[in-house]
């Protein structure tokens, strides 16, 4: 079941008509731009993905946990733009060798420990209520990105987190307090991932929050969101999250940087000076 609704065809832009300035003065924290960008010679288990020897790299080592909507759409995007992905399954997905073969070519298949080693990045991409089962004690010192929401009709009601108010992904961090969770790529559709990429600079380009406490993890996964063809937007510290969530007004909109930024903004100001 899909968490948005098919949207066809494309909705024109309000900045296209002009009303851009009514944004001008938000400042637009892409966190890309000027970057040096340095080759990477760390691909293997060897590689120090605890320090800056992630951000240093040009195309970081994907792992996905879940081979579902989200985790295959985003393999595609990634093997696109020239990454090593791997992808973990759950235990009752029988033949993903096959599957994986024919919606992700080019994505390898993996078991958690296997993927766990090899990755520089981690993706968690499994429904909310089966965060659990994913090995979240291996994932010290790891950058891990947080795709899910929490989805009562898919995830059940869950009173527990119906009653907290921290972001899903504060409670996701708590799984591990030392893994380096950044929280982004859950508030758009699996089905926009690919039609709305876009190459840098494009004029429609979409934007993408990234939030967590790990400044470098940020601007690695800024860069990942830039790699795959959207506009990376700061949002600051992993309580930003709950901007993100289903309800909230950036979840499931297409927004320029500058929109998204205007609205992170009253909720992000740290985010900048981080
Ligand atoms: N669909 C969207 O448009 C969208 C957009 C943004 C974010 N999200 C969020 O992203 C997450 C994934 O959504 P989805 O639509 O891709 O769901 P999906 O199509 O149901 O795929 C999730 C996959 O994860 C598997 N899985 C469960 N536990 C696992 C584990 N421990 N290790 C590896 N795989 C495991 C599931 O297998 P089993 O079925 O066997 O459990 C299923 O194949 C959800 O939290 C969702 O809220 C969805």
């Amino acid at each position: 079941m899909s968490l948005f609704p098919a949207r066809s065809p494309r909705p024109v832009r309000r900045w296209q008509h002009g009303n851009a300035g009514v944004l001008r003065g938000v400042p637009c924290r892409r966190m890309h731009r000027g970057r040096p960008v340095r080759r990477s010679t760390t691909s293997g288990p060897a590689a120090d993905r605890t320090t800056e020897g992630v951000e240093g790299m040009d195309r970081p080592v994907i792992g996905i946990f879940g081979a579902g909507k989200v985790g295959t759409a985003l393999a595609r995007l990634l093997v696109a733009s020239g990454h090593r992905v791997l992808i973990a399954g759950s235990p009752r997905q029988t033949a993903l060798d096959l599957v994986v073969g024919v919606v992700a070519p080019g994505t390898e298949v993996a078991s958690p420990d296997a993927l766990v080693a090899a990755a520089d990045v981690i993706v968690v991409a499994v429904p909310f209520g089966k965060a659990g089962t994913v090995p979240w004690g291996s994932f010290d010192g790891r950058i891990v990105v947080d795709a899910m929401n929490y989805w009562p009709p898919i995830d059940g009601a869950i009173p527990e987190v119906d009653a907290d108010p921290r972001s899903t992904s504060e409670i996701n961090a708590a799984r591990n307090p030392a893994a380096r969770l950044v929280k982004s790529l859950n508030h758009l559709g699996y089905h926009e991932m690919e039609d709305d990429s876009m190459p840098p600079g494009s004029t429609l380009r979409r934007a993408l929050a990234v939030v967590g406490d790990d400044p470098e993890a940020r601007r690695v996964i800024a860069r990942l969101i830039d790699a795959i063809g959207f506009d990376p937007v700061d949002g600051g510290a992993l309580a930003h999250g709950v901007l993100l969530e289903p309800g909230h007004p950036v979840f499931g909109r297409e927004l320029s940087c500058a929109e998204l930024g205007a609205l992170l903004t009253p909720r992000a100001p740290e985010a900048a000076a981080a």
